[in-house]
């Protein structure tokens, strides 16, 4: 058996050409979704990102714009340029690019944003909101992935989901998004002990530790949806956290890296700042 290949990138663009209608529409009322991306220092992996936002942007048609500040900005020079985008009306949707320099406190500039602009879903109150299960700006990676298992009609309910990894951006709200959808949610992480025999009992194994190949076939039980969420460079060639080769032998679906995961998180990005625009 080879696994079924989720395919993020037709998917992404499927949704991404209904996005461009919403903003269409919502022009033709005299409303221009507008984003803003604050870009701090110049790491590589960042700007790259940050460019594949704006570029997604411009397809759609939301305005864009970028702030590039040098690494040597204070805390208190980028809470001010915060306050300025909370208080502009072109403006529906901040991001400011993680990580961020030493000197800069990511909590503090996270709950600076307000949180009706916080369409990373990062803001303690968007994540509270998607904890309690309100309507709130899910954050655009843990959504892609809730959109992909739903759009290839995999059935969440009563499944058992393991997550490997805990990060705040992805670990921990992927687990409660599965939770909210009815999941028994088991998570993983470094310190675990007895790791195989846990991803083992996976029926949907999602995966963002940011260590190439980290999950290979023993880790599969036969027939299980496997979310691979990782992007490794090996030997300049991308690749997941998942032994692709491997698990697709064991896995009835399977993300594949690059097009996977990594489209879709753009295109809630995109949908959020719409949602912004709309509210
Ligand atoms: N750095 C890596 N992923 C993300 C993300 O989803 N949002 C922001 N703001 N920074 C990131």
């Amino acid at each position: 058996m080879s696994a079924v290949l989720l395919d993020g990138k037709a998917l992404a663009a499927k949704k991404r050409d209904e996005l461009k209608s919403e903003v269409t529409k919502l022009k033709e009322r005299g409303i221009t979704p507008g984003l803003a991306v604050i870009l701090v220092g110049n790491d590589p992996a960042s700007t790259v990102y940050v460019r594949s936002k704006q570029k997604a942007c411009e397809q759609i048609g939301i305005y864009s714009v970028l702030k590039e500040l040098p690494a040597s900005t204070s805390e208190e020079e980028l809470l001010t340029e915060i306050d300025r985008l909370n208080n502009d009306p072109t403006i529906h949707g901040i991001l400011v690019q993680l990580p961020l320099p030493e000197q800069i406190s990511e909590q503090a500039v996270i709950e600076r944003i307000s949180p009706a602009k916080d369409v990373d879903g990062f803001h303690p109150i968007s994540v509270g909101r998607m904890m309690i299960g309100e309507d709130t700006f899910l954050p655009c990676t843990p959504f892609g992935v809730l959109v992909m298992l739903q759009e290839a009609n995999v059935e969440i309910a009563g499944k058992h989901v393991v997550v490997v990894g805990r990060s705040n951006i992805v670990g921990k709200p992927v687990g409660q998004l599965m939770l909210n959808e009815h999941a028994t949610v088991t998570y993983c992480h470094s310190r675990t002990k007895y790791l195989t025999e846990i991803t083992k009992q996976a029926d949907i194994l999602i995966v963002a530790v940011g260590r190439a190949r980290f999950i290979d076939a023993s880790h599969v039980k036969e027939g299980a949806v496997v979310i691979d969420v990782g992007i490794n460079r090996v030997d300049g060639k991308l690749c997941g956290d998942v032994d692709f080769e491997s698990v697709r032998e064991v896995a009835s679906h399977l993300t594949p890296v690059p097009g996977g995961v990594g489209p879709m998180t753009i295109t809630m990005l995109l949908a959020n700042t719409i949602q912004a625009a709309k509210e």
